[in-house]
């Protein structure tokens, strides 16, 4: 059966990923199956990026108002400032390394880099592409009617206009060549917790870096970050930076937690120093998000999650093997983006933040 709340392209994605580490590379366009790059990968990946500024195709151009907004996030400032920050210095001392742009262990989540005279290059902090995916292979489809090459350039905010099979369509090719759109709600969010649970052990445990920040993804992504232009109430010729829908919401808040879990114990799995800081770390994340999780399905059934979270030990410790339970989360996180609009899910509302991380950009 079609479903119009999710990606069929994503579900079948993320399904082969399990099958294939280079298949998750290519999907998330961030992040291999242990959360880490190689360096033939992160080459292959900056290779992609078009930058969002600086070029003749760059995203600004088209995309100006979340350009500013972009500008004024710690995404984009942290190339300018956290280099040069104390705490940068003490990690890059414990580890022996000597500058945050020129260490592989710190570009892969401060910066989205790229070629310059043949290596890889850190260009901006977190951008566009660190999100939306690199975007040489999807820039021209993206825009275009029903993603035709021949087809008419969209102009900005016609997108909202376009009839469901044309967006389905034009976003449907931009999504197979590596683009990560705004209905790709699970793959947006493995992304942002890619980074956030800071997967690299070797920065955590003898670099002494934070081992992952409070993210919970409607906090984190309606403040500072949001930028709702070309969906929003006046778009295109009065574009305001509109919260998500309540529907929106609803879906972010389950998908988020849903996310966390399956990443904690995927970082989990993973680990090779038992005991160390990053590993027990990780045990407490995911201990306080099944509580969560449990509390949610306290105020509401949901078919498609409670078989896959009941299927889990009661509490994951340091002896748990957590390497069968990512892919399982997963594809019940698809599920439940397939088969919830979000308008029935009203009885969480009282669960999810309403303090946004960082203030939503007015213009
Ligand atoms: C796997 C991802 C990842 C890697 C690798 C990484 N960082 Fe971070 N770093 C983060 C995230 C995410 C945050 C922000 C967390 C937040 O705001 O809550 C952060 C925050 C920081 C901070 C601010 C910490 C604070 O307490 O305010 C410093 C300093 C820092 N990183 C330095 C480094 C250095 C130096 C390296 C390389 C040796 C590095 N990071 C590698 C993800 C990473
Ligand atoms: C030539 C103009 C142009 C350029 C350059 C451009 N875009 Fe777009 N983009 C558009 C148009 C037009 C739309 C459709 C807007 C609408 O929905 O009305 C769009 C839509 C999008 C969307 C929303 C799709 C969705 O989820 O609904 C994203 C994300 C996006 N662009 C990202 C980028 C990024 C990242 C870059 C730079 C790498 C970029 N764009 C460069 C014109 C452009
Ligand atoms: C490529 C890695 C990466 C990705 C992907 C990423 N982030 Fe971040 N994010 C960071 C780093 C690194 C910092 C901290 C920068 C610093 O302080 O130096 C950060 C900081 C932030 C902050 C500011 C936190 C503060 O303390 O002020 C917010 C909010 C945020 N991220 C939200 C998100 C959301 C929402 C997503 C997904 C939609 C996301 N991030 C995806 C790496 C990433
Ligand atoms: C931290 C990750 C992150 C970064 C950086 C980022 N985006 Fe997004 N973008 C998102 C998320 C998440 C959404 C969907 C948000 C929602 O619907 O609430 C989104 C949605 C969009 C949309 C569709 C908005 C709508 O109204 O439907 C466009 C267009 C877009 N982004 C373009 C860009 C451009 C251009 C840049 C760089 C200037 C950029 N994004 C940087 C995460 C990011």
């Amino acid at each position: 059966m079609l479903n119009i709340y999710a990606s069929t392209r994503e579900t079948l994605r993320t399904l082969a990923m399990f099958t294939s580490a280079l298949a998750l590379l290519v999907f998330s366009g961030q992040i291999s199956a242990d959360g880490w790059m190689s360096e033939e990968q992160e080459k292959a990946h900056a290779m992609n990026v078009i930058g969002p500024l600086k070029s003749d195709d760059n995203c600004t151009n088209c995309h100006g108002q979340e350009s500013d907004t972009w500008q004024q996030t710690r995404h984009y400032s942290t190339f300018k400032d956290q280099h040069r920050s104390p705490e940068a210095d003490k990690i890059l001392e414990a580890l022996g390394e000597r500058s945050m742009k020129r260490s592989a262990e710190c570009r892969q989540c401060h910066y989205t880099s790229s070629i310059k005279r043949g290596s890889v290059k850190p260009s901006f902090g977190v951008s566009c592409e660190s999100c939306h995916g690199p975007a040489k292979e999807w820039l021209a489809l993206h825009s275009k009617e029903g993603g035709d090459l021949a087809g008419e350039d969209l102009k900005w905010g016609e997108g909202k206009n376009e009839s469901a099979e044309q967006r389905a369509l034009r976003l449907g090719k931009a999504e197979d060549k590596g683009m990560i759109h705004s209905d790709m709600i699970y793959s947006i969010a493995k992304n942002c917790f890619g980074c956030h649970t800071v997967p690299n052990e070797k920065v955590v445990n003898t670099g002494g870096h934070i081992a992952g920040s409070d993210f919970e993804l409607v906090s984190w992504s309606q403040g500072e970050v949001r930028h709702n232009f070309s969906s929003s109430a006046g778009a295109p010729d009065s574009p305001t930076n509109s919260p998500s829908s309540i529907e929106k919401t609803r879906r972010l808040y389950v998908t988020g937690l849903m996310v966390d879990l399956e990443t904690s114990l995927n970082n989990i799995a993973h680990v090779s120093e038992k005991g160390g800081i990053f590993h027990m770390a990780m045990i407490t994340r995911a201990n306080k998000t099944k509580t969560k999780l449990t509390e949610l399905l306290a105020k509401i059934s949901i078919a498609e999650l409670e078989p896959a979270l009941t299927s889990l030990p009661k509490v994951f410790d340091e002896s748990t093997d957590t390497s069968e339970f990512p892919k399982v989360l997963s594809a019940a996180t698809l599920q439940f983006l397939a088969a919830h609009d979000g308008s029935k899910l009203a009885a969480i509302d009282g669960l999810i933040p309403t303090k946004t991380k960082g203030t939503p950009y007015a213009g």
